[in-house]
């Protein structure tokens, strides 16, 4: 049996109970490195770093599929992150996904925006239709180290649009900081984060 877990942004006391309590009775937990770092030191779970390729992941998880894995996901593991893999891959009776905190929930609570209405991206590995996006009044995204809060930035001012921007910064994290631009003031290097492009009122 494969669980997906959502560990929330980072920061352990945004992890579910559930969450939790699934982490404490695994038989194996798979994660990166820095995911395995947040798992609580009680479990008696095996842990395994994730293999580099995905291959490997779906070659192992399917030998040892009778027993309890839990394969560990940032955030919410249906949003942008392994959930969606692990679902195309495997047998809906094989597969449980526990929701976590997403970084773009998080950064919405943080900045108090309502998440009625808005549209939810990202940047990771690929270029987006900023056309399409800057269209909408309110967009959240998950974004990467190649378009991050400045390349977004750059497409908002070559557009003539008023916009502000809210990026996350290590949200979570001690060393979270939010910043809120427009975007002519955002730079050009950022940490880990998430951002928020809403129309200027
Ligand atoms: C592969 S996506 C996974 C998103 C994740 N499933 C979620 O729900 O937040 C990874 C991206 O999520 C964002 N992210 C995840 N954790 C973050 C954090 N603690 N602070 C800022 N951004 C974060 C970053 O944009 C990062 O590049």
């Amino acid at each position: 049996m494969i669980t997906v877990v959502g560990l929330g942004p980072g920061n352990p006391g945004y992890l579910t109970v559930k969450g939790y309590s699934l982490l404490e009775s695994a038989d194996i937990i798979i994660g990166s490195s820095r995911q395995l770092q947040e798992v609580p030191a009680t479990t008696s779970a095996k842990q395994m770093v994730l293999p580099k390729k995905l291959d490997e992941l779906e070659q192992f998880l399917r030998q040892h599929i009778m027993k309890d894995l839990v394969l560990l996901a940032s955030g919410d593991p249906l949003l942008y992150g392994i959930g969606k893999w692990v679902l195309e891959r495997f047998r809906p009776e094989e597969v449980t996904i526990i929701s976590g905190i997403s970084s773009i929930q998080y950064i919405c609570a943080k900045a108090g925006i309502s998440m009625n209405d808005l549209y939810i991206s990202s940047s990771h590995g690929k270029v987006p239709d900023f056309d399409f996006l800057l269209a909408h009044s309110k967009v959240a995204m998950v974004t990467d180290k190649k378009i991050g809060p400045y390349e977004i930035a750059v497409e908002i001012t070559k557009r003539n649009l008023r916009k502000r921007m809210i990026i996350g910064e290590n949200v979570s994290y001690p060393n979270e900081k939010i910043y809120r631009l427009s975007p002519i003031e955002v730079e050009k290097n950022y940490n880990m984060n998430v951002v928020v492009i809403e129309d200027e009122r």
